[in-house]
């Protein structure tokens, strides 16, 4: 079986093609704002105006005939783009005449992630721009067992970024910067029981900036502080459910500094530590076709009357049927 999957909650206008063993087709087309961060509307016209570019680059690899069944990001994410991703999804399954199906975005991170590293049960770690959350299957739900109060960890790394003069996105970047910096800034440690919170983090790290501080231990600082947090909720959740596999996913998981302290920590403890190949770690649409290609195999199918999009769609609304 071959499915097709759309995906554009935020930057990344991305259409995948796979089968349940391999990505046959990935391609993208990354919005990059001209100044600031992500401006939804903006987003949302780059998709609208490429999503026909991307199909027809998918299509001159793989026939469309070939195509069981398309899969689309329903949420959560920023709605100008959803809508965009929704109505090319319900048009191209209603051309092809092939079944439609809406996917949880943060469920295809994590299904992604468990598919391409063999994971069978972990905790997983996941950590993009617009979320934080440590996350782990009981039952028939993945449940979230903590999760960022406020911004998730990408936004902070792009705002403090943004603030140092760096364009959008800051995370590979401050990554840079942080391999030069050798000079620790204590910063605030803001871990509230499973919990996290980054925005007062921010802060302190820019008021460094504005005290001359350089940009190298600003980084470094900053990522040595919030990698922490989340490696101390990320073990107390190993610990409380008694798991010993964990699994970064969503696009910090792509930082090599983040990686190699959950490889210490789950060393430390006798755990696996996994993470996805990096064009699989952020937004694409290989994991929504994947994630699409699994539900349906399960049962899943959503009628064109129920493929609204859903912009606070949480993962543990889905029911895990596999
Ligand atoms: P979601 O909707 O799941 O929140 P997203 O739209 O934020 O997803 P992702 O591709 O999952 O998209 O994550 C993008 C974030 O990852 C950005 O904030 C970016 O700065 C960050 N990022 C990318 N590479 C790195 C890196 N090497 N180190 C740290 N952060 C990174
Ligand atoms: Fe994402």
């Amino acid at each position: 079986m071959i499915a097709l999957g759309i995906e554009g909650t935020a930057w990344n206008l991305s259409v995948g093609v796979v089968n349940e063993r391999e990505v046959l087709v990935l391609e993208n087309s990354p919005y990059i704002p001209s100044s600031g961060g992500i401006h939804p509307r903006e987003a949302a016209q780059h998709h609208s105006e490429e999503i026909g570019n991307v199909l027809k680059r998918v299509f001159s690899k793989i026939s469309p005939d070939k195509i069981d069944l398309v899969a689309f990001s329903q949420g959560p994410g920023l709605g100008p783009c959803l809508r965009i991703v929704a109505t090319a999804a319900r048009t191209l399954a209603l051309k092809l005449g092939k079944p439609l199906v809406g996917v949880n975005h943060c469920l295809a991170h994590v299904e992604v992630g468990k598919w391409t590293t063999k994971a069978k049960n972990p905790v997983a770690v996941y950590v993009s721009g617009g979320n934080t959350q440590i996350i782990a299957r009981r039952g028939k739900r993945y449940r979230v067992f903590g999760e960022t109060l406020d911004i998730g960890l990408g936004n902070a790394i792009d705002k403090l970024a943004r603030y140092m003069g760096l364009p959008h996105p800051g995370g590979p970047k401050i990554e840079e910067l942080a391999k030069k910096g050798s000079k620790y800034l204590k910063l605030p440690y803001v871990v509230k029981g499973m919990d996290l919170s980054f925005s007062g983090v921010v802060t302190a790290a820019q008021k460094y900036y504005d005290a001359g501080e350089r940009k190298e231990d600003i980084a470094y600082s900053f990522q040595e502080t919030t990698f922490s947090m989340v490696a101390e909720v990320s073990e107390r959740a190993m610990a409380f459910l008694e798991l010993d596999e964990l699994l970064l996913v969503g696009g910090v998981g792509a930082n090599k500094r983040l990686q190699e302290i959950l490889g210490i920590m789950c060393e430390d403890r006798g755990a696996k530590f996994y993470a996805p190949p990096k064009e699989l770690m952020g937004d694409n649409g290989a994991m929504i076709a994947y994630t699409g290609l699994l539900m349906y195999k399960h049962g899943y199918e959503t009628k064109i009357e129920d493929s609204m999009v859903l912009p606070n769609f949480r993962i543990d609304e889905v029911e895990v049927r596999w």
